[in-house]
């Protein structure tokens, strides 16, 4: 049965910007204030990961320094280790992510360490983040389809989900990082997960590199998921997977939720004229379709 409400966490700021080429910290900063204006509740954005591995997100302390913060609103940030952590803290950042993998060969290329040590290095940032009453997010990548390994294993994915939940993750996000997965496969994972975990701590992070993510969140919500991360204009891709798009775009996923009675409390245009700026500052045109019916307006 279909959720009634959905929570839609914004990532374009993060994982979209992540793999663009760099903005200006005045066009990130506008960005997220424009998005605070939308009826968002949840926003990442930005990320104290190694410079040298993500330039883009070089700048995070100062996005953080320089957004106005909306009451009601969560800004998160990705934190990959302690010295992601005690930057994010430095920066008053009050919802941190960390970030690992169901593929041994993807957790090397995308931190530079095997899923066990992931795992070692995320309880000490678990728990001085928790010292700090900042509530941490665990996301975990290629969930269903790896770019190296090929197919994930269901039970693999809800063993490391489940570990991460354990270790004091309040949320699990299911990332298809290449944007391979199809609906079938969105349904395996979901069985084995549910066997593990409850329902309400699981969100999907659906890549739409081949097409699939809106088929994909249809067969999540369908199966009761209720927390969907997206991206506005569909930024975006990953670094460390080849080919891999960019999120499934937040106006269409807005557009599937509304027209399917479900709330999301999201304003679409104030979404669409969010992703129409950002995209004139890349000087490329949204990806989503909804944006290009709606038009700039
Ligand atoms: P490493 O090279 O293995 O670790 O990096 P290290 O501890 O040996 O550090 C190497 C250098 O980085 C040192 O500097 C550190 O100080 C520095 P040097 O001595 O060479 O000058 N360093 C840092 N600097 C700033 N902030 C930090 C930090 N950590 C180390 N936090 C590390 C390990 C994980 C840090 C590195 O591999 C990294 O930053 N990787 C980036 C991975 C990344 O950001 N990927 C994209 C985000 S994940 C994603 O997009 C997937 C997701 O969307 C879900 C999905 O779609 O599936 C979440
Ligand atoms: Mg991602």
């Amino acid at each position: 049965m279909l959720p009634t409400k959905v929570n839609i966490v914004e990532v374009g700021a993060r994982d979209g910007l992540q793999n663009e080429q760099s903005v200006t910290l005045d066009d990130k900063v506008r960005l997220i204030n424009r998005l605070s204006h939308s009826g968002l509740k949840h926003i990442e954005a930005g990320s104290f990961v190694s410079p040298k591995w993500v330039p883009q997100m070089a700048d995070s302390a100062l996005v953080f320094a320089n957004i106005h913060q909306q009451p009601g609103i969560i800004y998160s940030a990705l934190t990959p280790n302690l010295a992601g952590l005690e930057r994010a803290i430095e920066s008053d950042v009050k919802q941190v992510a960390v970030f690992g993998s169901a593929s041994e060969s993807f957790s090397q290329k995308n931190i530079n360490c095997s899923i066990e040590e992931s795992l070692e290095r995320f309880e000490p940032v678990i728990a001085l983040a928790q010292q700090h009453k900042i509530d941490v997010r665990g996301y975990l990548s290629c969930t269903m389809v790896c770019p190296y390994e090929g197919n994930i294993k269901p039970e693999q994915t809800a063993l490391i989900a489940s570990k991460l939940f354990d270790m004091g993750c309040y949320e699990i996000s299911l990332g298809d990082t290449v944007g391979k997965a199809t609906p079938n496969r969105v349904e395996a994972m979901l069985d084995a997960l549910f066997k593990q975990l409850p329902k309400d701590a699981l969100a999907v992070h659906f890549h739409d590199t081949y097409g699939q993510a809106l088929a994909n969140i249809y067969q999540a919500l369908l199966m009761g998921i209720g927390t969907v991360d997206s991206a506005v204009a569909g930024l975006g891709g990953c670094p460390y997977a080849k080919g891999a798009s960019g999120n499934v775009a937040t106006e269409d996923v807005l557009y599937l939720c509304h027209n399917l009675g479900i709330e999301t409390g999201v304003d679409i245009d104030a979404i669409n004229q969010a992703g129409w700026e950002i995209c004139r500052a890349l000087g490329k045109q949204p990806v989503s379709k909804v944006a290009l019916a709606l038009g700039e307006s």
